[in-house]
C-alpha cells in the first residue's frame, strides 16, 4: 500500500468539524430552546433541572464547563442557554483574550445575570487565568495599579454573571480553573437517526424537500456531527436543484456525496491515513499518538481530539495502554484482508 504524506490532506474538507466560512450562516438552522436542540439527551435533562432550579432560586445559573469533540454545539447550547436563561450572551475565546485588560473589559462591561461564554478556554493564557478565580467565586476582581511599592489594588465588584466555558480538551485545563465550575457536561457525537432529526428540521428551514432515507444518507455520513451534516444538507442540495427537481432521495445524497468524496462512513483522508499507517507501517498496532502523529505529518492534539472520537466510537480504533490499534473493521472498511484472513484467502 502506498502513503501519501503529503500536505494535502490538511486542505479544509468538507468532512471537517471546523468552522468554515460557509458555516457562518448556519445561524437560521440554530435551535433556539431547550426542546427544539436535538440529542444529548443527558446534557439537557440536567440542564433542565438547573435553569429550573436557577430561575425559582433567582439566582445565576451556576459555572458551565462544555466538553466534546468540535462541532457538537457547544455555541449553540451555550446560546439555548442564554435564551432559556432570558439573559445576555457575551461570546469570545480563550485566543481571542491577549491581554489581560481584555479579559477585565469583557468582565466589567457585563450586567446581572448575563452570561460570558469563552469558547476553547484551554487556551486562555495561564497568567489571566487567575482574573478568572475571584470573578467566578465572588463576583469581583482585584486590579492592581502600577509597579513596585507604590502599586495600589483596587477592587471591583462584578455583576452576578455565568462563565460558560467550552472545550475539546478539558485535560488541559488547570485543575483550579475546572474545580470552579459548578456544572460539566460532556458532549456526545451524535447518532445516526439524531443527526437524521437534525437533517430533517434543517431541510424543513432552507425549505428543501428530503426523503427518509435521503436524510437518512447524510446522517450517516456526517462523523457524528451536526456542523457536518448541515454542510452536507447544503451541498447536496445544490446537486439535487442541478440534477432534478431540487428534492433530495437517497439515491441524489448518495450520488452527491460521492461526487464530494465524502466515503460511506464519512471518513475523510486523515481518517483513512491514520488506519492505513497503523496497518501497514505498524502491523496493525499499538502505536504511540506521538509517533502516529509524526508519521503522518499530523498534529497530535488534532488527531486526539477530532479525527480518534469518531473512529473509536465506531469501532475503527482502540485505544491500549501500549497505544492505538485497528480493528478488523478498520481493515475491511479499507478493502484489506485481517492478518489471519489471508491464509484463508490463499487456502483452496
Ligand atoms: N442544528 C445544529 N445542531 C442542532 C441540534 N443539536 N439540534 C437541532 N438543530 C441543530
Amino acid at each position: 500500500m502506498s502513503i501519501n504524506y503529503s500536505e494535502d490532506h490538511k486542505q479544509e474538507k468538507i468532512t471537517t468539524a471546523a468552522v468554515l466560512p460557509e458555516d457562518r450562516n448556519d445561524g437560521s438552522l440554530r435551535p433556539r430552546t431547550l426542546s427544539e436542540y436535538i440529542g444529548q439527551q443527558k446534557a439537557k435533562e440536567n440542564l433542565r433541572v438547573f435553569i429550573h432550579a436557577a430561575k425559582l432560586r433567582n439566582e445565576p445559573l451556576d459555572h458551565v464547563l462544555l466538553h466534546g469533540p468540535p462541532g457538537l454545539g457547544k455555541t449553540t447550547l451555550a446560546a439555548v442557554i442564554a435564551n432559556e436563561m432570558n439573559v445576555n450572551l457575551r461570546i469570545t475565546s480563550g485566543p481571542a483574550i491577549e491581554k489581560p485588560g481584555d479579559l477585565v473589559a469583557l468582565l466589567t462591561n457585563l450586567s446581572e445575570g448575563d452570561i460570558l461564554f469563552v469558547d476553547e478556554i484551554h487556551r486562555l493564557n495561564r497568567a489571566y487565568e487567575e482574573i478568572l478565580y475571584p470573578a467566578m467565586e465572588d463576583y469581583a476582581i482585584d486590579i492592581i495599579l502600577g509597579k513596585g511599592p507604590s502599586a495600589n489594588s483596587i477592587h471591583l465588584d462584578l455583576p452576578h454573571f455565568t462563565l460558560i466555558g467550552a472545550t475539546t480538551r478539558s485535560g488541559m485545563l488547570t485543575a483550579p480553573l475546572r474545580d470552579r465550575f459548578g456544572v460539566t457536561l460532556h458532549l456526545q457525537l451524535y447518532t445516526p437517526q439524531e443527526l437524521q432529526q437534525i437533517v430533517n428540521r434543517s431541510a424543513s428551514i432552507m425549505k428543501v424537500s428530503i426523503t427518509d432515507d435521503g436524510s437518512y444518507e447524510i446522517a450517516s455520513r456526517s462523523r457524528g456531527t451536526p456542523r457536518i451534516a448541515n454542510r452536507l444538507l447544503r451541498r447536496v442540495r445544490d446537486f439535487a436543484q442541478v440534477w432534478s427537481d431540487g428534492s433530495i432521495t437517497k439515491e441524489i445524497a448518495d450520488s452527491a456525496l460521492r461526487n464530494l468524496e465524502v466515503d460511506a462512513c464519512g471518513l475523510d483522508a486523515t481518517d483513512r491515513k491514520m488506519m492505513e499507517s497503523i496497518i501497514s507501517l505498524y502491523n496493525g498496532g499499538p502505536v504511540g499518538l506521538d509517533t502516529l502523529a509524526a508519521t503522518i505529518n499530523e498534529d497530535a492534539a488534532t488527531l486526539e481530539d477530532v479525527y480518534e472520537p469518531f473512529l473509536l466510537q465506531n469501532g475503527f480504533l482502540t485505544r491500549t495502554q501500549r497505544g492505538r490499534c485497528v480493528t478488523r473493521k478498520a481493515y475491511e472498511h479499507l478493502g484489506l484482508l485481517f492478518p489471519g484472513q489471508e491464509q484463508l484467502a490463499i487456502d483452496p
